[in-house]
C-alpha cells in the first residue's frame, strides 16, 4: 500500500523533533498526562482500575503514558510512526524494567490489530496528525470490545490560531474552518501536517462511529503554585504559560463503545 505523504512528513518530522521533545518535556512515568502544565489521570479519574486489562496507547512517544498504565496493573501495547520516539521509549521501559509491547506502526487504519481485542485505548496528541479520523474511530471502535474505553486528547481548535504575545491575546480568523497546519523540521523533506477539529466535528465523528461520549474537558493548567505537580511540564511548555492559561491547548474525550 502506498504511503501517503503526510505520513511520511510527519514520521520524518517527529524523528527529527524526537531528541529535543524528549530533553525539554518533563513527562510523569507514574500518571496519565492529558494536557501540559495541567492535572492528570490521578485527578482527572477518567480510566479507573486496569488491573489485568488489556490497552493500546496510539501515538505513544516515548511511551509515558503506556508506562504508567503498565505501572497501574495495566498489560500495554504502544504504538507510534516514529523509530526515533519509538528508541525513546524502549530505553526508558529497559531502564524501569517495564514491559510495555511496542510496535512501529500507522495509527490511522488499526488493520493489524484483531476485532474485539482491547478493553482501552489511550491517545494523547496524536489524533491531529491524523487525515481521517472517520476511519481511525471506526477502526477503533472495531478492536474494542464491547464496553471498552476510548481516551483521547487532541490538540484544541483554538490551537490553530496565532497567539500574539505582546498582546497577549488570540487571533482567531474563523473557528468554523480551523486552517490545516503544514510545517517542516530544519533539513525535513516532506512537510508534517496537523489537522485541527472543531468540538462538534470531534463529538459527531465519536458518535457516529458507535460511542458513547461520556465526559469531554477542556483542561486549564495548574496555578503556578502547583505547576510542578503537572505529570507533563518542562521548558519545552514554559514559554507557553500565558497562551496556556487564556486558551485551551487539549479537548480530552471519554467515550464507552456500545
Ligand atoms: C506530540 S507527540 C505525543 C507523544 C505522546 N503521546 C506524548 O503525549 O508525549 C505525537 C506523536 O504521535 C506520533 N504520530 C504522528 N502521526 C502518527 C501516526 N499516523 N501513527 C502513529 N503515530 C503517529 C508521532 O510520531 C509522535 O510520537
Amino acid at each position: 500500500m502506498k504511503i501517503q505523504k503526510h505520513i511520511l512528513g510527519n514520521r520524518e518530522g517527529w524523528d527529527l523533533m524526537s531528541d529535543e521533545y524528549q530533553a525539554n518535556s518533563e513527562i510523569s512515568l507514574e500518571d496519565v498526562h492529558y494536557s501540559p502544565l495541567s492535572f492528570g489521570e490521578k485527578t482527572a479519574n477518567l480510566i479507573g482500575d486496569i488491573t489485568g486489562k488489556e490497552y493500546v496507547e496510539l501515538g505513544c512517544g516515548g511511551a509515558q503514558n503506556s508506562i504508567a498504565l503498565a505501572k497501574s496493573g495495566a498489560n500495554v501495547t504502544a504504538v507510534d510512526l516514529s523509530s526515533n520516539q519509538l528508541s525513546h521509549a524502549s530505553s526508558t521501559c529497559e531502564k524501569l524494567g517495564i514491559s510495555v509491547n511496542l510496535l512501529q506502526a500507522n495509527m490511522q487504519s488499526l488493520n493489524y490489530f484483531p476485532d474485539n481485542k482491547f478493553d482501552g485505548i489511550l491517545s494523547v496528541f496524536a489524533l491531529e496528525f491524523i487525515e481521517d479520523i472517520d476511519i481511525f474511530f471506526s477502526e477503533s471502535n472495531r478492536i474494542l470490545k464491547k464496553g471498552g474505553v476510548l481516551i483521547i486528547s487532541t490538540t484544541h481548535p483554538l490551537g490553530a490560531f496565532e497567539w500574539d504575545s505582546e498582546a497577549n491575546n488570540l487571533s482567531v480568523t474563523d473557528y468554523f474552518n480551523p486552517p490545516i497546519e503544514i510545517w517542516r523540521e530544519q533539513g525535513q523533506s516532506n512537510p508534517g501536517v496537523t489537522y485541527f477539529r472543531t468540538i462538534e466535528e470531534l463529538f459527531s465523528k465519536i458518535s457516529e462511529n458507535g460511542f458513547t461520549v461520556k465526559k469531554l474537558m477542556e483542561p486549564k493548567p495548574l496555578g503556578p503554585n502547583n505547576e510542578n505537580s503537572s505529570p507533563y511540564k518542562g521548558s519545552y511548555w514554559t514559554e507557553f504559560r500565558d497562551r496556556l492559561h487564556s486558551v485551551p491547548f487539549a479537548v480530552v474525550i471519554k467515550a464507552i463503545k456500545g
